[in-house]
């Protein structure tokens, strides 16, 4: 009598018993760093290559697409063969077809890419002596770092959709560098407060388009960082921005950035979200 009890019940506690371990291993199955492909831009400098040195250290081969060869080069003979440096322009897309293209002829496949390259400038729409704005410089802005960012989104999803998802049905992550600016750009920011906007804004759609794909999409919005883009400013003016934040009252550390897009590309329920990464600062108009 036990036995046939026994015998009845088996099958249905070894079937529970699977339907456990098919979750566990779904949980588990997030996105991995190690033995994963991810492409860089901008990941010859500052807050790009902070997230080079991570995802190399978690076990990650990296291709950094990047105007910068001296800093590319550099991280390229720094790691050895698990990082490729590919001379890119974001706005070009043979060049990031290229770049695109040697994740797969380097390491066999692609799993996710951050969008680091950026450029900023400061100028009014009018200035003190009543000259408007260069149309030029604006547009020279929104093509870096909005057409750049998406430039790569489009070509990076292309080859990402055709490859074999991950057993929790993920096939790539891609993360995105807005700034705080976007929310609250201060005067002398129009381009780059409208450039970063614009990536805020398109995060949700893309992320809504790719969910079927199983490719999620997160921006960043940084505050202030200690990164080559603000060493051109005065020792007193980066004091100065650094106390400027609630808390911690300093400038932020590219590798705070890069543990933020260690933990989206590890986190599966984060996407189509913008996250500010600012110690609680709101930019003041000036
Ligand atoms: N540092 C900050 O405080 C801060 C704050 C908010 C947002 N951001 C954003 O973070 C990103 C990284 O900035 P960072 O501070 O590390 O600056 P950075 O100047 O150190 O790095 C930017 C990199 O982008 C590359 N780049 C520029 N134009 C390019 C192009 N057309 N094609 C390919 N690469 C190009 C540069 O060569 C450089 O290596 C940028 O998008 C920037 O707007 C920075």
């Amino acid at each position: 009598m036990v036995g046939e009890l026994f015998a009845f019940h088996l099958p249905h506690i070894l079937l529970q018993f699977s339907e456990i371990q098919n979750i566990a291993e779904a949980v588990c199955n997030c996105m991995q760093i190690s033995e994963r492909t991810y492409l860089v831009t901008g990941g010859s400098s500052g807050l790009g290559a902070a997230c080079v040195r991570r995802l190399v250290e978690a076990g990650a081969n990296v291709i950094i697409a990047d105007l910068n060869e001296k800093g590319g080069r550099q991280l390229e003979s720094d790691w050895g063969s698990r990082v490729r440096f590919v001379k890119t322009n974001v706005t070009d897309t043979a060049e990031v077809d290229t770049a695109v293209s040697s994740a797969s002829n380097e390491f066999g496949s692609l799993h996710g890419a951050i969008n680091c390259a950026g450029i900023a400038i400061a100028a009014k729409v009018v200035d003190r002596e009543g000259n408007p704005h260069s149309l030029d410089a604006f547009r020279k802005v929104i093509e870096v770092n909005l057409v750049g960012t998406f430039n790569v989104i489009r070509k990076v999803t292309a080859v990402m959709i055709q490859q074999e998802p991950e057993a929790s049905g993920e096939r790539g992550v891609i993360i995105n560098t807005a700034s705080v600016a976007a929310f609250d750009g201060q005067i002398g920011q129009v381009a780059y407060a409208a450039s970063k906007a614009g990536i805020a804004g398109l995060t949700l759609p893309v992320a809504r388009e790719l969910a079927r794909h199983g490719i999620r999409v997160v921006t960043i919005a940084p505050g202030i960082f200690e990164t080559p883009m603000l060493a051109g400013l005065p020792e007193k003016a980066r004091l100065s921005l650094g106390q400027q934040v609630p808390f911690p009252s300093r400038l932020g550390r590219p590798d705070e950035y890069a543990a933020l897009a260690q933990h989206i590309i590890e986190n599966e329920m984060l996407n189509g979200e913008v996250i500010r990464l600012d110690g609680a600062i709101r930019m003041a108009p000036k």
